[in-house]
């Protein structure tokens, strides 16, 4: 049984998640919790290998073979780093994680989303994020603030970025206790007091219960 919280970060390419990861981390260490921050693909040694590999790749990528680096990267990271830090009693804050497979690989690029959700269960083996912020922001203007430099997933165009953003929707409605929608077309600072306010309420709650 984890000790620690499970926190993870979704929503499009410019959505805004980096920085209010950022920003959440500081803000929890003041507070004087233990936190950690991670990322998926390529937070662990081995994972890095396969995120050039996901969006550095000079040759095209086939689909299935995208998919399956981004599970293999993330069995890596939820054993080797993810896993370990929660038995510690840290909270641990992922920029993301399997909703975003299901997003990209799943609406977006047109994999099979029930088989998707299959494959993730092996990949996480029994873990499960305590809360997902899902920050929502229109196809247009996340696009702008990603700007001209693109790596490949950015890069892959309106249409496949909206049918993300649709699937990330659809995760919302069938996880309404899992993942906190946020608007993420808002102000950085809007943006921040909205996200610390969730955690803040999640972190606090579940210590209460854990105390009593
Ligand atoms: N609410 C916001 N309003 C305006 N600009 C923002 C906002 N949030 C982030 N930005 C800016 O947009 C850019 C992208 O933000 P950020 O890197 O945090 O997005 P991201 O969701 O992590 O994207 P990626 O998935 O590509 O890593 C940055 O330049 C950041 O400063
Ligand atoms: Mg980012």
């Amino acid at each position: 049984m984890e000790n620690g919280f499970f926190i993870t970060f979704e929503g499009a390419d410019g959505s805004g998640k980096t920085t209010q990861l950022n920003n959440i981390k500081t803000f929890l260490q003041e507070k004087g919790f233990d936190v950690v921050t991670t990322f998926e693909p390529g937070a662990t040694k081995t994972g890095e290998k396969i995120r050039n590999i996901l969006l550095h790749s000079e040759d095209s990528v086939a689909d299935s073979c995208e998919m399956f680096l981004f599970l293999a990267d993330r069995a890596q990271h939820v054993e080797m780093f993810i896993k370990p830090a929660l038995k510690q009693g840290k909270i641990v804050l992922c920029d993301r994680h399997t909703d975003s497979t299901i997003a990209y690989q799943g609406y977006g690029r047109g994999q099979n989303v029930e088989l998707l959700k299959k494959l993730n269960q092996i990949a996480v083996n029994g873990l499960s994020p305590d809360l997902t912020l899902l920050f929502d922001v229109s196809t247009e203007i996340a696009q702008d603030r990603v700007g001209k430099d693109k790596d490949r997933m950015e890069a892959a165009g309106i249409e496949f970025h909206k049918k993300v953003r649709n699937g990330y929707l659809e995760l919302l409605k069938e996880n309404p206790e899992r993942i906190k929608l946020i608007n993420a077309n808002n102000s950085i600072e809007t943006v921040y007091n909205e996200t610390k306010d969730i955690i803040l309420n999640l972190v606090t709650n579940k210590r209460g219960k854990t105390n009593a």
